[in-house]
Formats: structure tokens, sequence, C-alpha cells
């Protein structure tokens, strides 16, 4: 009787048990991989009325050409945002910004398209100095969606000597960060890389 009553849990508790464990392992996973984009100060060099734009440094701009494209998600990071708009700046290739007496140079606003997709092309942004160190290279983002919490972010590159523990910012910027860290790989004559972008659903 023991016996037959052990078969029958064994058939019909225990694969439901074996689910479960596996479905909220599969949850953990998921919980873990999707976070939304974390958020950086907004530093003193922005500036509101940047032109609509997806080329920020003109032809004669001095640095490396790099074109950054990538997905702003809603919370779930893998709903697309159609219409989100990216407000983008950054410093020259010495490390200097510029303002809109210059045209508003390295700086741009960007509307995704129907699938969430944005592209822009500039050149790579100089390290600079702050205080008594130095910034790691770095593009300022700010972006919004109607229904989302915007988020003020800074974009890294992986391998710059700079980025934290190194970063004269700070506990204020997060350089350290892996989802703000991404590799360049050269596209032809000049780098490209891929930044996606999870915003967080308004409360
Ligand atoms: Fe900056």
């Amino acid at each position: 009787m023991t016996q037959s009553l052990d078969r029958r849990w064994i058939l019909t508790s225990l694969p439901a048990a074996i689910a479960a464990l596996f479905g909220a392992r599969a949850l953990a996973s998921t919980t873990e991989a999707c976070s939304a984009t974390g958020s950086d100060i907004e530093g003193p060099f922005y500036l509101a009325g940047a032109p609509r734009r997806t080329v920020l440094a003109d032809a004669k701009e001095k640095g490396k050409r790099l074109r950054i494209g990538g997905t702003v998600f809603g919370s779930d990071c893998k709903t697309p945002l159609a219409g989100a708009l990216l407000d983008i700046w950054h410093a020259d290739a010495e490390g200097n910004y510029h303002d809109a007496k210059e045209q508003y140079r390295l700086r741009g606003q960007i509307l995704t398209d129907a699938r969430g997709r944005y592209e822009f092309e500039t050149i790579r942004p100089g390290n600079y100095k702050l205080d008594e160190g130095w910034r790691p290279a770095h593009i300022h983002f700010t972006v919004s969606s109607p229904g989302h919490e915007p988020v003020t972010t800074q974009l890294y590159f992986r391998g710059d000597p700079y980025l934290a523990p190194h970063d004269a910012c700070g506990d204020e910027c997060h350089s350290g960060d892996p989802h703000r860290i991404i590799p360049l790989a050269a596209e032809g004559s000049r780098l490209a890389g891929r930044f996606d972008i999870n915003l967080r659903t308004s409360r």
C-alpha cells in the first residue's frame, strides 16, 4: 500500500515539483537579466534644444568616426518603444564640450523607429580631466518615452583605463556598470557599438 502511494506520488507530484523548481529558476534568471538602465548625473554640460539629427559630428570633426546603435525597450526588456526620444551629448576627441554657438556641435536628438531602434554617427569622445583625476570617455544620454520614467545615463567603452574605480566622477557616475560599458569593433574605417536601453514603467 505504502509502495503504491509512493509510486502515485512519484507519478503525480514529482513532475509538478520539478516543473515548479525549473520554472522558478527560469523566472529568477529572467529577472536577473532584465533590469532598467541605471542613471548617472547629468553633469554641467547638458544643453536643451539640440537639433534632431543622426550625424552629430560634421565631416571636419577630428577623431575616430563612431557608430552607435541599439533599441529602447520597456520594463520587460523586450517590448521595443517606438518614438522614444534620445537626447545625446558628448565631448570632442580632446575632451572639450561645445555649445549652441557652435551649432550644438556633438549634440543631437533622435527618435526611435517603429521597432524601437535608433542609430547615430559621431566621433569617439576623448577623456577629460575632472578635479585631480580623469573621466573615462563617455556619451551622455537622456532617454524618455510616454508612460516611462526618463533616464539620464552615460555610455562607456570597454578597455578605458579610467573606468571605475579610477573614474574621477566617483559615486555619482557608474562607469563600472557592465550594462553601460560596451565593446567597440572596427566597421570599415570606423568603430561601431551597440547600446540597448531599458526604461522603467512610470508609477
Ligand atoms: Fe561628460
